[in-house]
């Protein structure tokens, strides 16, 4: 497609003119060196990125228009120079904004927004964006041509080899083939007649030979590279099935590791009612033991009687550990500290009376 020294050509030129000129607003300039770079066709001027090159007064002045919604080069904060209204264009030079021009006009290199467009502009424009033609008019070979010649018919072909830099950082060569043939076909560069496009999977040398615009590397024409991606229903089962277990396995683990703490803490309620149990029937078997110590000694017992019966029925009560769920588990807990307090406060009396050793209040 291409040769080495024509490859090593771009590459240097490329490398080397890439930058707008470097003098400013009011500098000397010549309009002479005004040019096309070779390989990346990016046009230069001696002047700087928002000055041209004015012809007759051969100096920089800031520029009249801009071809770009967002021109390369200015401040943030920088004040752009006005975009042509319609029926007008912004030439490369960006001087001043110029009147659309008719078929077989000069024009300015793959810029066919400076020709006029055929009167049937909405049947002929490339509706898709390939950059085939700008509504309904091409430039080719710098004349202003419409691009309406059908399938069978002679047509205009230019090629233009591109330098491309990779993302790689590397520097290929890219031709690209622009023709005056109708949306539906292209411009065969041997013949040089319309042919129709390809449909996907026909073999192809260029992406203008295919009708999506898009010819594989393999040398086949591919769907269109805007195509949406379409997965298999069985895809959207596997990712719905993923997701649904997912949920379901995070509730599960969380409800196991949930039962498990709470068999643990059931389990420390129950040793804690046990000791609690056990420490009381030790002290009551203590008081039993006083009173029947005091018993002998003191001739009070109907009132010692009341209350050691009292106590009994009490503590009947509590003979059963609390086994219920977790809410009522906690209620349970509070229950035995609070049967330990009226343990206490019903103890008061024969503490008070000052007969029974205040050592006897340890198991609290
Ligand atoms: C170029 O300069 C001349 C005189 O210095 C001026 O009349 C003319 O308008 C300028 N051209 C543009 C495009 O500004
Ligand atoms: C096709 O376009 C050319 C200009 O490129 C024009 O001269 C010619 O009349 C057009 N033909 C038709 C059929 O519109």
């Amino acid at each position: 497609m291409h040769s080495l020294p024509l490859t090593l050509a771009i590459v240097y030129l490329a490398s080397h003119c890439v930058r707008a000129g470097t003098v400013s607003k009011g500098g000397d300039c010549s309009v002479a060196s005004q040019r096309l770079n070779l390989g990346t066709y990016q046009f230069y001027s001696e002047c700087d990125i928002i000055t041209f090159c004015n012809a007759t007064a051969s100096k920089c002045e800031l520029k009249g228009c801009r071809k770009d919604q967002f021109p390369f080069g200015y401040a943030d904060n920088a004040d752009f120079p006005p975009l042509c209204p319609s029926g007008m264009f912004c030439p490369d030079e960006e001087d001043q904004c110029l009147e659309v021009l008719p078929v077989s006009s000069p024009c300015q290199f793959n810029r066919d927004d400076q020709c006029q467009p055929p009167p049937n502009h909405a049947q002929l424009k490339d509706v898709q964006g390939f950059g085939r033609n700008s509504n309904g008019a091409v430039c080719l070979h710098n004349i202003c041509m419409w691009a309406n010649a059908t399938t069978g018919e002679a047509c205009t072909v230019e090629n233009t080899v591109f330098a491309v830099f990779g993302s790689d950082g590397h520097e290929y060569a890219d031709v690209v083939s622009r023709d005056n043939c109708q949306i539906n076909s292209y411009c065969d560069s041997s013949t040089l007649l319309c042919v129709k496009t390809k449909e996907y999977g026909a073999s192809c040398t260029g992406n203008k030979e295919c009708a999506s615009f898009n010819c594989l590397s393999a040398g086949a024409c591919g769907s269109s590279t805007d195509t949406p991606a379409h997965v298999s229903k069985w895809v959207y089962g596997v990712v719905a099935a993923c997701a649904l277990g997912g949920v379901v396995g995070t509730l599960s683990l969380l409800l196991t590791l949930h039962k498990k703490e709470r068999e643990e803490a059931r389990k420390q309620r129950m040793q804690y009612w046990e000791e609690q149990n056990a420490l009381r029937s030790s002290f009551l078997s203590m008081q039993e033991a006083a009173h029947t110590s005091l018993h002998s000694f003191d001739g009070n017992t109907r009132r010692l009687q009341n209350g050691s019966s009292k106590r009994h029925s009490y503590y009947d009560d509590l003979q059963t550990p609390p086994m219920q769920g977790p809410s009522k588990s906690l209620s349970g807990l509070r229950y035995t500290v609070v049967s330990d307090d009226g343990y206490d406060s019903q103890l008061q009396t024969p503490y008070a009376s000052g007969q029974a050793s205040p050592s006897c209040s340890a198991p609290r």
